[in-house]
């Protein structure tokens, strides 16, 4: 059987996007679901997750340390099924690059799934304090509940 594929995006790919991709693996079938996160920005390819990341993944037992960063391409449009953008420029910034309607159907911003329709932010927490590192994990715990809702 063909696995799921959840593409999670935001701009570094060291913050929220690991985050999200780590909170999700956790909820799902390994053997069903591919789970994955890229940044549409390419400064920290190849970079370990920002270590405020690291350690709120950790406090609630989820390793992100071996995950590196690396940028959105077209090609994500054919490898993922279904693409989870944080924020409305990544929204921009990926719908720029996609070919047809199937492309642009994929993509979602994430905390629509929790305000529909309500085109909400999740906030950038890389300037800010460690608890904008936890208000992001619980934003991004509760989308990916309603995302192990909806695809299984
Ligand atoms: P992220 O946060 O998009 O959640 O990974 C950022 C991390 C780094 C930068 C921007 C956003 N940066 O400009 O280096």
């Amino acid at each position: 059987m063909n696995k799921t594929k959840i593409l999670m995006v935001c701009l570094g790919n060291i913050c929220r996007s690991p985050l999200a991709e780590g909170i999700l693996r956790t909820k799902l079938d390994a053997n069903q679901y591919t789970v994955d996160s890229s940044g549409t920005g390419n400064w920290h390819v190849g970079n370990p997750p920002d270590k405020r990341s690291i350690a709120v993944a950790k406090k609630y037992d989820i390793d992100i340390s071996d995950l590196r960063g690396r940028q959105f391409t077209s090609r994500d449009f054919t490898d993922f099924d279904h693409i989870y953008v944080m924020d409305s420029s990544n929204l921009e910034n990926v719908l720029a690059l996609a070919q047809d309607q199937e492309d642009r159907n994929k993509v979602t911003m994430i905390l629509d799934l929790i305000f529909p329709g309500e085109r909400v932010d999740v906030p950038d927490p890389y300037y800010g304090g460690d608890d904008g590192f936890e208000r992001v994990y619980k934003m991004l715990d509760e989308a990916c509940d309603v995302i192990t809702q909806q695809i299984s």
